[in-house]
């Protein structure tokens, strides 16, 4: 097994697991000291591209953007997301994964969905492709976003779906805005880590998208804290910049070249 991934699955019960997304190298390789995972979230639809869902987002931008994203990570695990209709049969799913993997060097690929996707999720098990798992909101299919487990059936489902992910084989899983006390419940029945989104502080581990966390996209997500308004840094050093050229005090002498 994965050395990085026999890390992960050792903090279940010990110690918080600590992910975020990342889209390029440059934020990729200030992430990697301080992550357990990165992931490629194919969240990059909505917060690069201004789809109206992920479902838009293709095998060739994830790829695109891993590979950057390869750059910038050494010591975290990374994860890439599998797009929409990449994975509807065994078939299928291992085939874009080994292209995934294989033009990205990505340490393991996440799917969502619960039963309907097992033996997808079998066969790449079964080919020495680690993969995480997906559950509660499934952003590439839900036509709702609004937390799951309200009803008593559909926790049974949650739960069920996390069982039988983990008897697939996968390493992890994602679980996206379940009710807290699901994913307390969730948490404690798996003996594989869940790594929360909006699922409150029941999981063994967290992740955001970077680019709320910092303040760069415009997202008002109940689930998201924002840490620091990058926007508003770089508008002040774009300002000065602007300013500077204006008064013609950059570029200066020390910006030149003179024979
Ligand atoms: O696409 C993504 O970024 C994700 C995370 C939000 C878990 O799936």
């Amino acid at each position: 097994m994965n050395k990085k991934i026999k890390k992960i699955l050792k903090k279940k019960n010990k110690t918080k697991i600590i992910c975020l997304t990342a889209y390029s190298k440059n934020i990729a390789s200030i992430l990697d000291k301080h992550c357990d995972l990165i992931l490629v979230g194919d969240s990059l639809g909505s917060v690069l591209y201004n789809y109206k869902s992920t479902k838009e987002v293709n095998l060739s931008t994830m790829i695109n953007h891993s590979k950057s994203v390869r750059l910038g990570v050494n010591k975290s695990l990374m994860v890439v997301d599998m797009p929409y209709n990449t994975y509807r049969n065994p078939r299928e799913a291992l085939k874009n994964a080994k292209l995934l993997m294989k033009n990205s060097r990505c340490d393991a690929v996440k799917l969502e969905g619960g039963k309907k996707i097992i033996p997808s999720i079998k066969n790449l098990v079964k080919n020495n492709i680690p993969v995480m798992g997906h559950i509660g909101i499934l952003p590439q299919t839900d036509k709702k976003f609004t937390f799951k487990g309200k009803e008593i059936s559909e926790r049974n489902r949650i739960i069920n779906d996390a069982k039988l992910l983990e008897q697939a084989g996968i390493f992890s899983i994602v679980l996206e805005c379940i009710e807290v006390k699901l994913s307390r419940e969730v948490t404690k029945q798996l003996e594989i880590p869940t790594i929360g989104i909006g699922s409150s502080v029941n999981c063994d581990g967290q992740v955001l998208v970077i680019d709320d966390l910092i303040g760069l996209s415009q997202s008002k997500f109940k689930f998201v804290k924002k840490y620091i308004d990058v926007r508003k840094n770089i508008e002040k050093a774009v300002k000065r910049y602007k300013s500077d050229v204006i008064k013609k005090l950059f570029p200066g002498t020390k910006h030149s070249f003179r024979n």
